[in-house]
């Protein structure tokens, strides 16, 4: 991982760990930290994704099952005998199971039903158990371009009780440093609150189910300084809320550990059990989890209450509301793996075979030592990640024993014969396996823990980018922020599937998470699917952004979050780096920058040595000390040159030309990725006249801009300041070809952030808007991205009553190398691509109505073709849904598309008609949308307007109930359509 090293080849954990055995560690107060950290895997409950259309109810079944495992019954080795449990064959199974011997404890039950929701009407009248102070707002301004420079840190004095000290042991387990754990002081803050006594009768109270985000039913929030603008998504997120809910304890669970899991609550999530103080976790993008075991009464009901309070000014996106991921409460024995307990890594990668490499934390909670055996077995999963029945490995069981009030890791191998490899398609499978762990206590099992893993080689080439099993995979990627668009932040498995099915027709094979930790579904799905992704912490560090952004907690929490991001997300095998941040402020503060770079990324070496650090720079320049810090270098825009092209001679700001030879230079040894490219803006099916001559131009009032609509031109020419168009992006990497692929800004649309027009609500980034409808942009990536799919794409739409005569430029993007383009049967002529050009235009256009046609040309022979025709008037609602069978569980969905034709069926490209939804059957309409970033209309309306002729309707099946579900829609005199969905509680 030096600078000097021309390839980065993954190491892996086992290799460092080599000799280290397993290790105990005698921890002081709460805080147990042993001499190799920790690991990051799902346990049994966690989120798996077993079929290939999967609803969320899969994901709870698999956190009810039991794991139906083998075990051998205890044979106590010691700790040192450990090391001598590498196999270097696949060893005998273990034998058949023990009968009468399920004892294991471990549950891990979602408890996202039946929730008691409140929030005060302003943050003025919320109560006053407050996190900490938070200095005022001075400057809210939040327009402000992406690659402004970040402000200084602010330091506030507490001049009013706050809770911080109570919460801030909540992440003592991510602190390595024992010196630096919090130690809780005395007192019980709150305890005398109503909100979190039994006896509160909250029944007036909202009843939620969660996930849940309070903002997302707006209303928005429209004109100027009405507290979130456009940049926060003009919707209600910030303010104060809490979450009750009452836990039935059984008698039978006294003497258990049970634990809150959180997988994300928006933010500065503060918990009270029975009236005391739990702790807490302020970083809103965090997974999570508290202790409930010494305020828990078994045998009764036990009142949960959590208190979020999401600051204003705190993102420079729609940051959502609420406990907006799963809840999970987890119950085990005392003695039990860890929390995101085990780490499997595997190396000497082959087709031949693979070592894999299993490290098993366990915690004693008990007041007696225990004699604790772990006995792990390989499984394979199938394409959908169910598990084949056989095991196909099995590790020798490892023995320790761990004191009373003490943690202890094991670690042992096998190595597996004919490994199935994980691997990205189209050239490759996304085959996983899963290991099953087994913890016998003094002949007892205990607890079982499920680890899913992939078995895949990576390096990282300078020359070539990243190589997965030998093979150079370029990096086809896309910026994804969290929000799933008119659903909000509140985290739905079907819904984000649907994001990266398209994403994937598009030909992307790479994921950015920006700029947080994502919700622990969305990497199954990227795992299963076969995505690579770049896994990132932060937005800021100390510098702020927004005023109220992460940068105050920073200080205290960037040790936790980030050992927290990477213990949970480690074992993906669709995560191959870390990455430390976005743009952050020390870029601009020299070697202090550095000095902040350097801890994170030697935190996250020390959570997991298999996986290089990045941290994505929009400032830095080689001699700067940042980019010396990380082990990849990732660059925004800056690498296809910030402001550099005539078109943005007129700006100010941060102007390079593109900079990936210097750090190409300077950083021999280092992969480039583009970790942020394009930022070009467009309105699906908005075309505006006239249209700029260069290949990218800055968006601009007048050119590309209409500033009064608010719409941008979708000739997908147009950028933010600092951006470039798709093409001038495919330009700059071509003509850098040891740069290994970047990540477009953004895949699809995204709440707030509504650059350039900050009166909408989202933005205007996306190659797919925020319905999921396809913006033309979508084609010119395809067309590159997909190079053997026979394709071709016209604009604009031809529908242009008030053109006739005018010029009305056409373009054209495929993946063949030429097209004719025909109006009305006459040709125009056939243009082919010229080096560095990804677009065919004819400019001098003159329209006429009726049809165009374009025929596309690949080595001299036809290739594909498409006709597009003028449309008359709306005729008719045709109504189409992505899936017409969906379960009745209360959270999959359908996705319907509603279409405005003319009588001949001819989408109609401008029909801006309002339509009124209808539903009969065991469904509910969940959010209406069009993709039109400036439509204020709340996302829960039953009647929508059409945006360039199209509306989608997202339907929900309700849970447990069967049936015919008819959607319906119509619009005045428009002929009514609609569409037949099956909701089956078991399709
Ligand atoms: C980048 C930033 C992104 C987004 C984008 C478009 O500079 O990293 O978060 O703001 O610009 O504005």
């Amino acid at each position: 991982m030096t600078d000097a090293g021309t390839r980065w080849r993954a190491l892996s954990v086992s290799g460092l760990l080599a000799g280290l055995g397993c290790t105990t560690d005698t921890p002081s107060g709460a805080a147990r930290m042993p001499a190799f950290s920790g690991s990051g895997a799902a346990d049994v409950g966690s989120p798996g994704v077993p079929t290939p259309s999967v609803s969320d109810a899969d994901l709870v079944s698999i956190a009810e099952g039991n794991m139906n495992l083998t075990m051998r019954a205890a044979t106590a080795a010691s700790c040192l005998a450990m090391q001598a449990c590498t196999s270097t064959t696949t060893p005998a199974l273990p034998e058949a199971p023990v009968p009468g011997a399920r004892l294991v404890v471990r549950e891990h039950i979602p408890i996202n039903e039946d929730w008691r929701f409140y929030k005060y009407p302003s943050a003025a009248q919320a109560d006053n158990l407050i996190y900490d102070v938070r200095p005022g707002v001075t400057n809210a301004q939040d327009d402000r371009p992406a690659d402004a420079q970040p402000t200084d840190a602010v330091d506030v004095e507490a001049n009013q009780p706050v809770l911080k000290a109570w919460i801030l042991p909540s992440g003592n387990d991510f602190i390595r440093d024992p010196a630096r754990r919090h130690v809780r002081p005395p007192g019980d803050p709150g305890s005398d609150f109503a909100f979190v006594q039994s006896a509160f009768d909250d029944a007036s109270w909202q009843r939620v189910d969660l996930p849940h985000d309070w903002a997302i039913a707006g209303p928005f929030l429209a004109g100027a300084a009405v507290g979130v603008g456009g940049g926060m998504g003009r919707l209600p997120s910030p303010g104060v809320a809490w979450y009750r809910k009452t836990l039935e304890i059984p008698v039978a669970d006294a003497g258990k550990s049970v634990f809150l899991e959180v997988d994300g609550a928006m933010s500065y999530a503060m918990v009270w059990l029975n009236g005391h103080l739990v702790g807490g976790w302020p970083f809103g993008y965090a997974s999570w989890q508290v202790e409930l075991t010494p305020y828990l009464i078994p045998g009764g009901a036990n009142q949960l209450a959590i208190r979020l309070d999401n600051p204003s000014d705190s993102s420079r996106w729609y940051p959502g509301a609420g406990i907006y991921r799963n809840v999970w409460l987890t119950k085990t024995d005392p003695v039990h793996v860890a929390h995101w307990g085990t780490v499997v890594t595997t190396e000497n990668v082959s087709a031949a075979a693979a070592t894999i490499q299993v490290q098993v934390t366990i915690d004693n909670d008990s007041g007696s030592d225990a004699s604790v055996e772990a006995v792990t077995q390989i499984y394979a999963l199938d394409a959908d990640g169910n598990r084949g029945g056989e095991s196909v490995a099995a590790l020798e069981p490892l023995a320790t024993s761990v004191a009373a009030g003490q943690r202890a890791q094991l670690q042992g191998a096998v190595t597996l014969a004919n490994p199935r490899l994980w691997g990205p398609p189209p050239t490759q499978t996304p085959l996983r396996y899963v290991a099953l762990t087994t913890l016998v206590r003094d002949g007892q099992p205990v607890d079982d823990y499920e680890t899913r893993f992939g078995i895949r080689d990576l390096v990282f080439d300078p020359e070539q980018g990243v190589l997965v099993n030998g093979e150079r995979i370029y990096v086809q990627g896309a910026n994804q922020h969290h929000d799933l668009g008119a659903l909000g932040a509140a985290f739905n498995v079907r819904a984000a599937e649907r994001q990266l099915e398209l994403l994937r027709e598009m030909g992307c094979n790479a994921i950015r998470m920006s700029h947080n930790p994502p919700a622990p579904e969305l990497l199954e799905l990227t795992d299963r699917m076969g995505f690579l992704v770049m896994d990132e912490g932060f937005d800021a560090w100390e510098q702020a952004k927004p005023p109220l952004d992460f940068h105050l907690i920073f200080p205290d929490w960037h040790e936790q979050d980030l050992r927290a991001l990477i213990r949970r997300d480690r074992n993906h095998p669709s995560v191959i780096v870390w990455s430390l941040g976005n743009e952050v402020g020390e870029q601009y503060t020299g070697e202090a920058g550095a000095v902040v770079a350097r801890e994170l990324r030697d935190i996250a070496r020390d959570e997991d040595p298999t996986r290089p650090t990045t941290s994505a720079m929009n400032y830095a320049k080689p001699d700067m000390p940042l980019p010396a810090v990380v082990d990849l270098v990732s660059l925004n825009y800056q690498g296809e040159g910030i402001r550099d092209a005539p078109g943005y001679a007129q700006l100010t700001g941060i102007r390079t030309p593109p900079l990936y030879p210097d750090f190409h230079r300077a950083f021999p040894g280092k992969v480039i990725f583009s970790s942020e490219n394009a930022a070009a803006v467009s309105s699906r099916g908005t075309y505006l006249f006239p249209v700029a001559a260069e290949s990218s131009a800055p968006v601009a009032d007048g050119l590309g801009g209409d500033p009064a609509r608010a719409y941008v031109s979708a000739y997908d020419l147009y950028t933010a300041p600092f951006g470039s168009s798709a093409d001038k992006v495919f330009s700059s990497l071509d003509q850098h070809p040891y740069v290994g692929g970047g990540f477009v800004w953004s895949g699809w649309d995204y709440l707030g952030e509504p650059t350039p027009y900050y009166q909408s609500r989202s933005s205007y980034f996306g190659v797919i808007d925020l319905a999921g409808f396809k913006k033309d942009r979508f084609y010119l990536y395809q067309s590159q991205w997909r190079r053997d799919l026979p394709m071709v794409h016209v604009l604009p739409h031809w529908s242009w009553p008030e053109r006739i005569g005018q010029v009305t430029p056409v373009h054209v993007f495929t993946s063949g190398d030429e097209a004719e383009l025909f109006l009305n049967g006459r040709s125009l002529g056939r243009r082919a691509k010229g080096p560095y050009e990804y677009r065919l235009r004819w400019d001098d256009v003159v329209y006429e109505p009726g049809e165009l046609r374009v025929v596309a040309f690949k080595a001299g022979a036809t290739w594909a073709e498409e006709v597009v025709r003028t449309a008359g008037a709306p005729a008719a609602l045709a109504l189409s849904a992505d899936r017409e069978v969906i379960r009745a569980d209360g959270r999959d969905l359908a996705f319907v598309t509603v279409r405005v034709s003319d009588a001949a069926g001819i989408t109609v490209p401008r029909a801006s008609d309002s339509i009124q939804f209808g539903i009969d059957g065991p469904g509910e309409i969940v959010a209406t949308d069009n993709g039109d970033p400036t439509d204020l209309t709340a996302f829960p309306a039953r009647e929508r307007r059409a945006f360039g002729g199209l509306a989608l309707v997202i339907v929900r099946g309700l849970r447990g109930q069967s049936g015919v579900i008819q959607l319906t829609a119509t619009s005045g005199s428009i002929q009514a359509g609609s569409v037949t969905l099956q909701s089956r509680v078991t399709p």
